[in-house]
């Protein structure tokens, strides 16, 4: 309904699927915010989950501290935040041990695609 292209919807997509995923695996549950613009989509997850000791590390593709059951269940692949930043024209972290961590992407479009 928006016109938004078939490539700017996928990688929203996926960058929110993974989001969500980390969100609920990792974060204990918390927000999604998604913010549709002219020429942007933003993308947020807010979570009060345990936070995110060496952000360098979670990045990498492969890393993951998902758990026995998680794995069981066809995820801990390592590949979310990798995913994310890949399809993401900004991609941020901000993360703190104990108090939570809040994930923001933003696609950029030009009006009208
Ligand atoms: N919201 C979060 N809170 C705490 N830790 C997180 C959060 N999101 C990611 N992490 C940490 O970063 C690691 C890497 O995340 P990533 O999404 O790349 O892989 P994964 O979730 O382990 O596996 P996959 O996404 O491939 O199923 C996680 O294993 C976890 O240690
Ligand atoms: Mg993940």
């Amino acid at each position: 309904m928006l016109g938004l292209s078939s490539s700017v919807c996928r990688r929203a997509a996926i960058i929110t699927y993974e989001a969500e995923m980390n969100l609920v695996i990792h974060g204990g549950g918390g927000k999604i915010i998604a913010n549709i613009d002219q020429d942007s989509v933003e993308i947020m997850t807010v979570d009060q989950g345990p936070g995110i000791p060496d952000v360098g590390l979670a990045i990498k593709e492969g890393y993951t501290t998902a758990s026995d059951h998680a794995r069981e269940m066809g995820f801990g692949a390592g590949m979310g935040l990798p995913n994310i930043k890949r399809n993401a024209d900004v991609f941020e972290i901000d993360t703190e041990v104990g108090v939570g961590t809040t994930v923001r992407t933003v696609i950029y479009f030009q009006s009208g695609q």
